[in-house]
């Protein structure tokens, strides 16, 4: 049989497909999941697509493929929104005139806002005299090699050399950022004069060389909850040679200034209906509450959520399957990049999930069981794989029973968390109001598919929103805006850390929280 190749724009995605396909189907192929309300009938049109190079308007369920093609999918037309890299939300740029003041002779005055984050470091070129954002860089935590999360730095970290050797690395990795950002927007790094930094409490005290052991035994204390303001010259940080760094107030020992910044930035201290902030990482941190009180917590959900201890687990890169939803008599994947599926990440695995709950293929206590009249295609996928039942996305990418378990016991540390921070409000979850979603992970999953399996708490879906990078967002506020220090600061204060581990029923509610 003939063969043809379509290329899909914008993704720039290709395949080789069989004369007489459809182009949904090529589009599916592809890892590319168009709108089929009418399941490939052509009576919906959701699934516009344009042909090269004349811009002719088709319904791929209908247009049979006969030729090479070029095909351009507008947005409208794609399930998955197309990724946009979030710069974190819109924050309330209030610059304040000091800036001028201090630099009165300065023609050309820039600042860093800084992320530091466990695996990733975003920083922000912004501009002091106008607020605004000229380039944005991200780099992978160089200290990674030495654990990939905050336990296995700190034990790293026990002795003088070893906390050194930490601080100096990710040093050397912002002054990367920073020659990569002076490049982009074409400016000297003499002409940056302020830094603001923020990240959780172990990055932070890494950032300052602090000692970080207090912090990995209980009562897991931090050596410093306080801001600091250091020069740049005596952390070795290649701005200008008069530039100062300031780094936010930390909450508690696993509740960093990077809370203290999503905070800030989400204004949660004004807010007039209760507001749940989460950022879900290897630890999840909480923030819940009013502007009359705010409670926060961090959750230790492990790293299944980045793709780690799951069978076919990776990251959120080329060939990771981000996203599963249920077509028709089967499902259907969307695949990250233009190569085919090799692995599955946390969006996808949130997903999976949630359809195998819905297919009847798992119970609420997450156990396989036999699903009621499978369709074939359903049924073909379920299989055993080294002893233990097991759901085939494709040949070689599969969840496992241990998979779901895993999925399980990071959605109840999550979950339990935010629980119990609703007790302390003495609130149910429909008098949670808005439910903000910081950070890359929660930028991508699924709203839906995160409440199926039970990680947010069950409101209706329209009080969702995605607040993107909020930590830079707040970073970037207090670099503009001195004054918004002592709010930074008076936030820190008036968070109240909640121990969740040391709540007295703790253990009931995380296991409660592990059914779906
Ligand atoms: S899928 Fe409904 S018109 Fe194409």
């Amino acid at each position: 049989m003939e063969h043809f190749n379509v290329i899909f724009k914008p993704d720039g995605k290709q395949i080789t497909i069989h004369a007489g396909a459809t182009l949904l189907e090529a589009a599916g192929q592809a890892g590319i999941i168009l709108n089929s309300v009418c399941g490939g009938k052509g009576t919906c049109k959701k699934c516009v697509v344009y042909l090269e190079p004349d811009g002719k308007q088709i319904l791929a369920c209908q247009y049979r493929i006969q030729s090479d093609l070029i095909v351009t999918i507008p947005p409208s037309s794609r399930y998955f929104e197309q990724k946009i890299l979030e710069h974190g939300i819109d924050a309330h740029l209030n610059i304040q005139p000091t800036v001028h003041e201090k630099y009165r002779n300065k023609d050309r005055i820039f600042g860093l806002a800084v992320d530091i984050g466990t695996t990733t470091v975003v920083a922000k070129l912004i501009n002091m005299t106008d607020g605004k954002c000229l380039a944005t860089k991200a780099a992978l935590n160089p200290q990674s090699h030495h654990g990939n999360d905050v336990i296995s730095r700190i034990a790293y970290a026990r002795t003088d050399v070893k906390l050194a050797e930490l601080h100096r690395l990710i040093i050397d990795c912002i002054n990367d950022l920073v020659a990569q950002l002076c490049k982009q927007a074409s400016i000297n790094a003499e002409h940056i004069y302020e830094m603001c930094v923020v990240g959780n409490t172990t990055m932070n005290h890494l950032f300052l060389k602090l000692p970080v052991e207090q912090l990995g035994q209980a009562p897991y204390k931090a050596f410093s909850l306080d801001a600091h303001d250091v020069p740049a010259k005596k952390l070795h940080l290649k701005i200008n040679s008069n530039g100062e760094v300031h780094t936010v107030e930390n909450i508690a020992g696993f509740v960093g200034s990077d809370t203290t910044a999503v905070a800030l930035a989400t204004n949660i201290d004004s807010a007039e209906e209760t507001t749940l902030a989460v950022d879900i990482g290897t630890n999840g941190e909480i923030v819940l509450g009013t502007k009359d009180k705010l409670y926060a917590a961090s959750c230790a959900a492990g790293p299944a959520f980045e793709g780690a201890r799951i069978t076919c687990g990776g990251r959120a890169v080329e060939g990771a399957i981000e996203a599963v939803v249920v077509d028709n008599d089967d499902i259907v994947l969307d695949v990250i990049g233009n190569s085919g599926p090799r692995s599955i990440c946390g969006s996808g695995l949130i997903d999976a999930v949630a359809v195998m709950l819905d297919l009847g293929i798992i119970d609420a206590s997450g156990r396989f069981t036999n699903p009621d009249k499978p369709s074939s295609a359903i049924n073909s996928r379920i299989r055993e794989e080294a002893g233990q039942p097991a759901f085939f996305l494709t040949d070689d990418v599969f969840l496992t029973q241990r998979d779901v378990r895993e999925v399980q016991l990071a959605k109840a540390a999550i979950r339990a968390g935010i629980k119990i921070l609703q007790r302390k409000l003495g609130i149910a979850d429909n008098d949670i109001q808005h439910v903000l979603l910081a950070g890359a992970f929660g930028n991508y999953i699924r709203p839906q598919s995160a409440m199926r399996i039970g990680l947010l708490p069950n409101v209706p879906i329209e009080r969702i929103r995605f607040v993107g990078n909020a930590a830079c967002s707040g970073a970037q506020m207090i670099l503009l805006n001195s004054a918004l220090r002592a709010e930074a600061k008076q936030l820190a204060c008036e968070i109240e850390y909640i121990e969740i581990a040391h709540e007295p029923d703790f253990q009931v509610i995380f296991a409660e929280s592990m059914s779906f």
